[in-house]
């Protein structure tokens, strides 16, 4: 992977950039300390992006795959024109299997491979390239929809606390959650931000406070430990989050973490709201307990920023994502609607697209 430059301004709402035939992504791992894209031109190196976390971000890595999936039709029609399709799908597999929680990647994928199928024996690529562009912008008007339907449901001026980078840097721009609180404090209704560290990868301190400094919001870094103490001190009306996978029954899979800053918002009195894209809601998974949860290396427990912090031979369990049971989340906000209190009944009304009775 090559740093490149391409011709836009690096900020996170450019975190994902389609120019002259190769993706751009804003290198997450480098951020705050340094300001760089890398460019990818192969499926196989969009896959280990994603691994490695250059994208990372439910919607993001979504989209990104659909840029994979151009990239590999770009590739594979040139070198195998008589079975670019077979070649395509073994590298749409390659792409899933980069990141298990997340279920806006499959998504995206199931749409790019709908696609794959239809096409005809013409260059697949400007058709496959314009639906990847309408994943990427849909993604975007989503999040502004949520925006407006989350800010509504704040009655400020109050702070809010988030958890895990949810913002223009994790989806197609603008933020899920980062979006409700861009949108709420463009209104007034939001104070200031209090950002958790988000151990082991920081989400919170390397990329939500980058983010929101970049807004001029107000922006309070936190370690993750200090959250229920600091919701004790009061003056926080919402912990707002984003999600990587919602089950039927409402359940929400977000970053490890999550479900602690959910039990003591419910302790404090403090609300919850999760904003994702119906793309994020997974059907097929009945409960939260379906939800794949990804366990990476253990060496991000052992060692901080490449300095060990642990006895080398120490176990570790590092599960990266939680599940916050629906029990414990006050509204789910959709770019199809709200609802509050989530249930089977509610999510399935939503997604079968019936309005839910009490949409923004
Ligand atoms: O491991 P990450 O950084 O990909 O985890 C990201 C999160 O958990 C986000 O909260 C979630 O994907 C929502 S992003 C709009």
């Amino acid at each position: 992977m090559e740093a490149f430059k391409p011709d836009v301004d690096l900020i996170a709402d450019n975190a994902i950039v389609w120019q002259d035939g190769r993706l751009f992504l804003i290198d997450q791992r480098a951020l705050p300390q340094k300001e760089e894209y890398v460019g990818l031109d192969t499926p196989h190196l969009v896959a280990e992006a994603i691994r490695q976390m250059i994208v990372r971000g439910a919607p993001a890595i979504g989209i990104t795959a659909a840029y994979g999936v151009v990239l590999a039709a770009q590739l594979r029609h040139k070198t195998s024109p008589g079975d670019w399709r077979k070649r395509v799908k073994e590298d749409m597999k390659l792409l899933e299997e980069s990141r298990p929680t997340a279920v806006n990647l499959a998504w995206a994928l199931s749409r790019m491979g709908r696609l794959v199928d239809e096409l005809g024996e013409g260059d697949p690529v400007p058709a496959l390239l314009a639906e990847a562009r309408r994943i990427h912008a849909e993604d975007r008007e989503a999040n502004e929809t949520m925006g407006r339907l989350g800010a509504a449901l704040i009655d400020g001026p109050t702070d809010v606390l988030t958890h895990c980078n949810a913002g223009a840097l994790a989806t197609g721009g603008f933020g899920t959650a980062l979006g409700v609180v861009r949108a709420a404090f463009a209104k007034g209704k939001i104070g200031r931000v209090y950002a958790d560290e988000t151990r082991p990868w920081m989400q919170g301190a390397r990329l939500t406070a980058w983010e929101l400094q970049q807004d001029t919001i107000p922006v309070t870094l936190l370690a993750d430990s200090a959250a229920a103490w600091r919701m004790a001190q009061g003056g926080i009306g919402w912990v707002i989050v984003g999600a990587d996978r919602i089950a039927a029954n409402g359940d929400v899979a977000n970053k490890i973490g999550t479900y602690s800053v959910a039990v003591a918002a419910r302790h404090h009195g403090v609300k919850v709201m999760v904003a994702a894209p119906t793309s994020t809601i997974d059907m097929d998974m009945a409960t939260g307990l379906d939800i794949p949860i990804e366990e990476r290396e253990p060496e991000e427990l052992r060692a901080f920023a490449g300095a060990p912090v642990a006895a080398p031979d120490v176990e570790v369990w590092n599960p990266v994502f939680d599940i916050t049971p629906a029990a414990l989340v006050d509204a789910i906000v959709t770019e199809r609607g709200v609802v509050t209190q989530p249930d089977a009944g509610k999510i399935a009304k939503l997604m079968s697209g019936q309005t839910p009775a009490d949409s923004g």
